[in-house]
């Protein structure tokens, strides 16, 4: 029998399994979710006033949240408590609000509102689609560039920005990036930090969504964008955006930023035009659980990476027993964050897709991690393998290595 043929007898033999499995979802697993169940009993009726005095109950308090919830949520950016704007329960939506405020009126050292004219913002690719989705809603043009295994493809920004005084910023994941796993370098936040831009509002929008999120034991040094922004003597270039929806609760707990104490400033007063200020008792109860958690969020998140590595383990030992040596992909090795990135040597992932959703595995659409859903190369998949028990990561993984064996058949040579 050809190969072509063998393979397409395996394929069918899997398809009567009859499996429904998703490595779909960046999301956190119910376990997850478990270790964070706290988080609803540790608030009570006592609960009505802040360690710093503020009522959780009423209005007062301030947009940019409750004193120990900054100061908490700020150093985890590497920032100060006064650096810091924690929010409400997401923070794409804070990223989105300060891209609308900079498109209405602009942002520190603006010559006025961003909408005032055409405007451009880099993004890196492969990433996250809800950056580029956002983007394109806001009449953004997009402008690419690469993800390194060092972060954004610095050569390529310091030549656009240095031109081109329609870009006003450049999006991007810091840590453990979505969907790669890369984090950016040491190197590149200095040059980032101090690159000569045309437009003199240029702004880094980092958003470090999984900037805890390690899967080994001896996670990388992290680099504080903001104090590389300060000692290059452009302080307010960078806002950095966290939030705990893969700490604690997905979508149910709290969004948090940091930046120049400028900069929180002025978007202090635009959001308090907007809303008397955030929920402080979400705030509250995610300091008081965090802070009594053992180990607080690090001890948490070590405790997630007990549940998450075996995932990780056990999509790399498949691709590497069914796909290693084969030239037909290869694929990132991440040492934190959610996702592993998988590049087909064929322009076949859209076949991939297709084939594991016939035998009952859902992926991430083909084409998701670039700019309007079209990978020009049709090769990159986007792998999830948090939400699923590790059974299923397994017997998932193993149906994806026989799609990308099968699909690159059918393409042939
Ligand atoms: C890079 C990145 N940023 C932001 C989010 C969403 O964060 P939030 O729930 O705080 O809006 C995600 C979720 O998958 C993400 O991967």
């Amino acid at each position: 029998m050809s190969e072509l043929g063998a393979l397409r007898e395996q394929f069918e033999e899997k398809k009567k399994l009859g499996l429904s499995l998703n490595i779909q979802r960046g999301q956190p697993s119910d376990e997850d979710f478990d270790l964070s169940a706290g988080l609803l009993t540790c608030v009570g009726p006592d609960d009505v006033t802040s360690p710093s005095g503020v009522a959780l109950r009423n209005y007062p308090g301030g947009v940019a949240g409750l004193k120990e919830a900054r100061a908490m949520f700020g150093a985890l950016l590497g920032a100060t408590g006064n650096e810091t704007i924690v929010g409400n329960n997401s923070s794409l939506a804070m990223l989105s609000n300060t891209l609308k405020w900079a498109l209405i009126r602009g942002l520190a050292g603006s010559d006025g509102p961003w909408a005032a004219g055409p405007r451009k913002m880099i993004v890196t690719i492969p990433g996250y689609d809800r950056h580029f989705t956002l983007l394109e809603a806001l009449g953004f043009e997009i402008v690419a560039v690469s993800m390194t295994s060092d972060g954004p493809d610095l050569d390529a920004i310091e030549g656009l920005v240095a031109s081109d005084a329609q870009i006003r910023g450049v999006v991007f994941v810091p840590t453990y990036s979505n969907p790669t796993g890369d984090t950016i370098s040491h190197a590149n936040v200095d040059r980032l930090a101090r690159m000569k831009t045309e437009t003199p509002d240029f702004t880094i929008f980092a958003d470090d969504a999984y900037v805890v999120h390690h899967l080994t034991d001896t996670p990388p040094r992290a680099t504080s964008l903001l104090a590389a922004c300060r000692s290059a003597g452009n302080p307010n270039r960078a806002i950095v955006y966290g939030s705990t929806s893969k700490i604690t609760f997905s979508g149910a707990g709290i969004g948090f930023l940091s930046t120049s104490e400028e900069n929180v400033k002025l978007i202090s007063s635009y959001l308090s035009k907007e809303f008397i200020g955030p929920n402080k008792i979400e705030q509250h109860r995610h300091v008081k659980f965090l802070s009594a958690y053992p180990g607080g969020i690090e001890g948490l998140m070590r405790d997630h990476a007990k549940i998450l590595r075996p995932k990780f383990e056990a999509v790399e030992r498949v691709l590497d027993r069914e796909l290693g040596g084969t030239g037909l992909a290869t694929w990132t090795k991440p040492t934190g964050g959610y996702f592993v990135s998988l590049d087909t040597a064929k322009p076949v992932v859209e076949r991939v897709v297709e084939l594991a959703n016939e035998a009952g595995v859902s992926l991430t659409p083909a084409g998701a991690s670039y700019p309007f859903g079209k990978d020009p190369s049709n090769a990159n998949l986007r792998i999830a393998p948090s939400r699923p028990p590790l059974a299923e990561v397994e017997q998932a993984m193993e149906i994806v290595a026989l799609c990308v064996k099968l699909a690159s058949a059918e393409y042939g040579e």
